[in-house]
């Protein structure tokens, strides 16, 4: 009698790992976009305390940066800490400026070896000496790689960003280095933090919520979204690849037919 494993319950949208789905290799999205949510019910469900789940994050995304660079995508943005992150207990705060310092300690030579660029998006001014000092000399060191650019968005907000862009473009004008008139998308795209990437083509979210939270709210206006059930640190490659899988079967058709 062939033995079942009735309480190994498969999660919504789970893969197994025996069945590849068959990506294809010449239509890898450049750009892919990750809202990284579900680390606090992770750790709660296993009565663990929240920041266990964001150090379980952590192992995650090595894991998905490694897949993303070998499958040729060409950005990864990864949402680490939004402008509202700091509401959350202090701690919590500490430990999430912690995790790139943590992250790029055990990781920059691995990164450094897959020629993958670091580089973030946010304001960056105002984190923690550590943290930006990390972060620093991880950009610095892989600034002449050219293969995946991993971009962390570190205390990211779109709304701040698009006020920012408005502010700089009002000033561009007042001091009559430009004219009304030559205000366009490609302009206001110019000056967003995003200014020299892609735009996303996919928006991967986790943990169940379907919402952007205020992340790449102009950048994503064309992309494809995928959402899955599974909490971050469970997602796996196996996730990653069905997100990819769908995206190829989607139909871009940018508001033509
Ligand atoms: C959202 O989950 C997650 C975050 C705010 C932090 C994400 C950070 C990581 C996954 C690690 C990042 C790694 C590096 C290298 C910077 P949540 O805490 O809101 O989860 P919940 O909705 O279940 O409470």
């Amino acid at each position: 009698m062939p033995i079942k494993f009735p309480f190994v319950k498969k999660r919504k949208n789970e893969v197994s790992s025996h069945h590849p789905v068959g990506l294809n290799h010449k239509q890898i999205p450049k750009h892919v976009a990750i809202i990284m949510d579900g680390n606090g019910r992770w750790a709660k469900n296993r009565g663990m305390p929240r920041i266990a789940g964001h150090k379980e994050g952590m192992e995650v995304v090595k894991k998905i940066v490694r897949f993303a660079s070998d499958l040729g995508v060409e950005v990864l943005t990864l949402y680490a800490f939004s402008t509202e992150n700091w509401k959350r207990p202090r701690n919590e705060v500490e430990f999430l400026m912690k995790l790139p310092v943590d992250f790029l300690n055990t990781y920059l030579p691995e990164l450094i070896e897959k020629n993958v660029r670091v580089q973030t998006i946010g304001d960056f001014d105002v984190l923690p000496p550590h943290t930006k000092k990390a972060v620093q000399e991880a950009i610095e060191r892989t600034k002449d790689n050219d293969g995946l650019i991993l971009n962390f968005a570190l205390n990211y907000g779109s709304r701040f960003e698009m006020v920012n862009a408005v502010k700089q473009i009002a000033a561009k004008v007042e001091r009559g280095e430009l004219d009304t008139e030559e205000i366009d998308e490609a302009l206001f795209s110019s000056e967003l933090y995003t200014c020299d990437l892609v735009e996303p083509d996919l928006l991967i979210r986790t943990s169940g919520e379907q919402r952007l939270s205020n992340f790449l709210l102009w950048q994503l206006a064309y992309a494809e979204f995928w959402f899955t059930e599974v909490y971050w640190p469970d997602f796996t490659e196996n996730h990653f690849e069905k997100a990819l899988y769908d995206y190829q079967n989607r139909k871009r058709r940018y508001g033509g037919v």
